[in-house]
């Protein structure tokens, strides 16, 4: 199953990048085609015609989320961290496990009433997906959904999102 593809390669970092973290790297999957192509496919079921844009959150879901595109046939919305943008843009500011953030979308990005499926590497605190939910929101799309290759179970992310769908391949502790 793919949960144990994913679970193979991540890669568990103490204390980054700042003390009590663990960053989970999940670089060792982007270097390998075979699991990364089997966790895209995974990434893509029940997806394909349902969905009409990728939306990614800066820097790793950029990742995620424009080869899943491309897995679906769709364009990629990207969700920047502040001051990226040009143009126009709506912004949010949240918490993260460690520090704070802004991000950014450009109004105008996404075509009126798109469905929109929101993806990241990890779901931890789920601060960042709330917060991009809201935003591609506001610029007129509907999200249907947020996906994650990781879920960190124990901090509470899936509850922040309510009743937001969330698929993850792998919750680990
Ligand atoms: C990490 C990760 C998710 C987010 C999850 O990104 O890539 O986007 O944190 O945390 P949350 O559920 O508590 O919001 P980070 O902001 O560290 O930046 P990066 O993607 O640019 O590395
Ligand atoms: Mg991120």
């Amino acid at each position: 199953p793919v949960a144990g593809v994913v679970a193979a390669h991540v890669r568990d970092v103490p204390d980054f990048p700042q003390p009590g973290v663990v960053f989970k790297d999940l670089t060792p999957l982007f270097v390998a085609p075979e699991a990364w192509d089997r966790v895209l496919t995974a990434l893509a079921d029940g997806r394909h015609g349902e969905v009409d844009l990728v939306a990614g959150v800066e820097a790793r879901g950029f990742v995620v989320g424009a080869a899943l595109a491309r897995v679906l046939g769709t364009g990629f919305v990207p969700v920047r961290k502040a001051g990226k943008l040009p143009g126009d843009v709506v912004a949010a500011t949240y918490g993260l496990e460690y520090g704070e953030a802004t991000i950014e979308v450009q109004t105008g990005a996404v075509p009126d009433g798109s469905r929109v499926l929101l993806v990241d590497d990890v779901l931890a605190t789920g601060g960042t997906a709330v917060a991009a939910w809201d935003l591609l929101e506001r610029v007129g799309a509907r999200v249907v959904g947020f996906d994650v290759v990781v879920e960190l179970g124990l901090l509470g992310g899936r509850d922040r999102l309510g009743v937001r769908p969330v698929r993850s391949l792998l919750t680990v502790g």
